[in-house]
């Protein structure tokens, strides 16, 4: 076991062995992850609550522009201009909404990382995918120099299943396919052994065939570092073979919450049960 005792980001130890993942350090013991309590953006996400527990997998379905990417982007500080999130979230105990810009970059990328749909957003399309995997760890300084960095870096595109790492590095986003540029923002995003990653329905974008590797990368890699995850998705397939326990929004509110068990076999929401009628899951 880890140690779970309360460490702050700028007290975390640097990872030894580039190889050697790391579990997140927790907050105090008993404290969810994440606490989620009356989160509102304008009328669009309309004071909702939910919590994760360390290393817990929540599955967030619900229909398009139900308010899910707003909830995710609320948890992280990424909401677009012109929106503002209140209420109360609260990572490891500290709260997140109204925390600085500084005190939030501290966090992001650190202690919660998140994974967009289109790869190419979360990356710098003139900057060495190597150089853009070492960033986070020299910018949060869980590794000693450049050079530690990078190769962190290299090992983490090999744990990602990129052919070749140490030519990989040197690639840039272009010379990359979408599989391979979603392997890369994953290897950013677990880089500083998050202790919650926010995946906003990350495989969508990509050719059918890659998205089931990608997904169990996604899986391996929270597993390994007990990483808590939270997983937008529409696939409730996806749901059931991902995720300890389900979130269902309609309309900014969140209208179901169980196990993924009971929420896919006896939906009780008269939204979850047409849902679920409209998947394949029901045949099975
Ligand atoms: N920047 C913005 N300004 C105003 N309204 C916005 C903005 N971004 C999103 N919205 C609105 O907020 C609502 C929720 O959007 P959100 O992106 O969270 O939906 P979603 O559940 O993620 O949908 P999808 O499954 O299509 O990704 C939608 O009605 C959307 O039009
Ligand atoms: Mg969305």
């Amino acid at each position: 076991m880890s140690t779970p005792g309360h460490v702050p980001p700028s007290q975390k130890t640097p990872q030894g062995h580039p190889s050697g993942v790391q579990r997140h350090k927790g907050g105090p013991e008993g404290t969810p992850l994440l606490e989620v309590t009356a989160l509102a953006v304008g009328n669009l996400v309309k004071g909702i609550g939910f919590e994760v527990g360390k290393g817990e997998r929540v599955g967030l379905i619900g229909e398009s522009g139900s308010g899910k990417s707003l909830t995710a982007l609320s948890i992280m500080g990424l909401l677009p201009d012109g929106l503002r999130a209140t209420g109360l979230v609260k990572l490891n105990g500290r709260p997140l909404l109204g925390a600085s810009e500084r005190n939030l970059s501290r966090l992001r990328g650190n202690e919660m990382a998140m994974v967009f749909q289109e790869p190419m957003t979360a990356l710098n399309p003139a900057m060495r995918v190597g150089r853009q995997v070492a960033e986070p760890m020299l910018v949060h300084r869980t590794q000693p120099d450049r050079r530690a960095a990078r190769q962190a870096a290299v090992a983490l595109l090999d744990a990602v299943h990129l052919p070749d790492p140490e030519q990989t590095a040197k690639a840039y986003p272009h010379q990359l396919s979408g599989g391979q540029r979603q392997r890369v923002v994953l290897a950013i995003a677990l880089a500083n052994n998050p202790a919650l990653l926010i995946c906003d329905e990350p495989t969508t974008a990509l050719d059918v065939t890659v998205q089931a590797q990608i997904l169990d990368l996604i899986l391996a890699g929270v597993s390994e570092r007990e990483t808590a995850l939270l997983f937008i998705t529409h696939d409730l397939a996806v749901v059931a073979t991902v995720c300890d326990r389900v979130l269902v929004m309609l309309d900014g509110e969140i209208v179901e919450a169980g196990s993924t068990h009971d929420v896919l076999t006896a939906p009780k929401h008269e939204y979850t049960q047409r849902l679920l009628k409209a998947s394949d899951l029901e045949a099975s």
